[in-house]
């Protein structure tokens, strides 16, 4: 394995990927759905995802289903706006992929025209058409199998994919023909790594997981999870990295604490006016009322 385009890597592209898969070179991915989260994560990772998932992560929704592309639109343009080094692959919301390909390429262009590099959409091989409708345009598209969550009232909830031999060997042919549609990498979320290690090694283009064990090309985790800012239920694959919510709930805890007791802010965390303008403001007095 060779790493010595390291150094050389301005922004990551998906040529690039590609020539990572086939050096065996592993893909680091998360989420940002604004400028803040994005400056954390672009020095760190290899593919900034505006996911849907800003909905329930962010937005208080309890699925991906409400979010829009009006919503899409604004958290893509606030990431873009960064100007990241990472590439930049923006989520296709619920039903924005769905209605026709005139509709699908002017939803994944519009992502484009505010500064993703690429599209990412949840599907097997009956969105084949649209993905090939996408690249026929030159909008490059991540595809996404298994546990996907807009589906969750088709699955009955966010459950483990693949399990059956039927279920597994579908996502295998929906791997194969996203792939022959032209998709240049898939996330496989929520299956067996079994079943995510094959596809992996069937296929030409890197596989990111998430809920699919290590033997992908990459992994992806929402950051909001990784950072400990989410609450609630976690799943088994996400793993923690610090307890922020906790650790940004006691900083602010200080603060109104010092605010309570006039310690914040102290002179020098303050402006002061000109000592002849004192004076001034002291002999001033409201115009009376008359
Ligand atoms: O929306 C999202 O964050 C995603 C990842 C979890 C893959 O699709």
């Amino acid at each position: 394995m060779s790493h010595s385009s390291e150094a050389a890597v301005k922004r990551i592209t998906v040529p690039i990927l590609q020539q990572w898969k086939e050096e065996g070179r592993r893909i680091a991915m998360t989420t940002a759905y604004d400028a803040v989260t994005a400056r954390i994560a672009d020095p760190v990772v290899d593919i900034i995802l505006v996911g849907d998932s800003v909905g329930n992560v962010c937005l208080g929704f309890d699925d991906t289903l409400p979010v829009s592309m009006a919503m899409m639109n604004h958290h893509v343009e606030a990431v873009a706006r960064t100007k990241p080094r990472a590439l930049l692959v923006a989520d296709m919301p619920f039903l924005s992929f769905h209605l026709s390909p005139e509709d699908t390429i002017r939803n994944a262009g519009g992502l484009l025209q505010r500064g993703a590099d690429a599209v990412k959409l949840e599907g097997g091989a009956r969105r084949a058409g649209m993905v090939r409708a996408l690249v026929d345009c030159e909008i490059p598209v991540m595809g996404h199998l298994g546990l996907t969550p807009q589906s969750v009232n088709v699955m009955g909830g966010f459950r483990v994919q693949g399990r059956t031999s039927d279920d597994a060997l579908r996502l295998l042919d929906d791997a194969y023909h996203l792939q022959e549609a032209g998709c240049f990498a898939l996330v496989v979320e929520g299956i067996p790594a079994e079943l995510a290690a094959r596809a992996t090694e069937l296929l030409t283009i890197p596989t990111i997981g998430i809920g699919a064990g290590s033997d992908c090309s990459g992994q992806v985790l929402v950051l909001h999870d990784v950072l400990g800012l989410t609450q609630g239920h976690r799943p088994k694959f996400v793993r923690a990295y610090a307890n922020g919510f906790e650790l940004l709930q006691q900083a602010l805890s200080r603060w109104a604490a010092d605010v309570r007791q006039t310690a914040f802010p102290t002179p020098q965390e303050s402006y002061r006016l000109p000592d002849n303008l004192r004076e001034t403001i002291a002999n001033w007095t409201p115009p009376s009322s008359t």
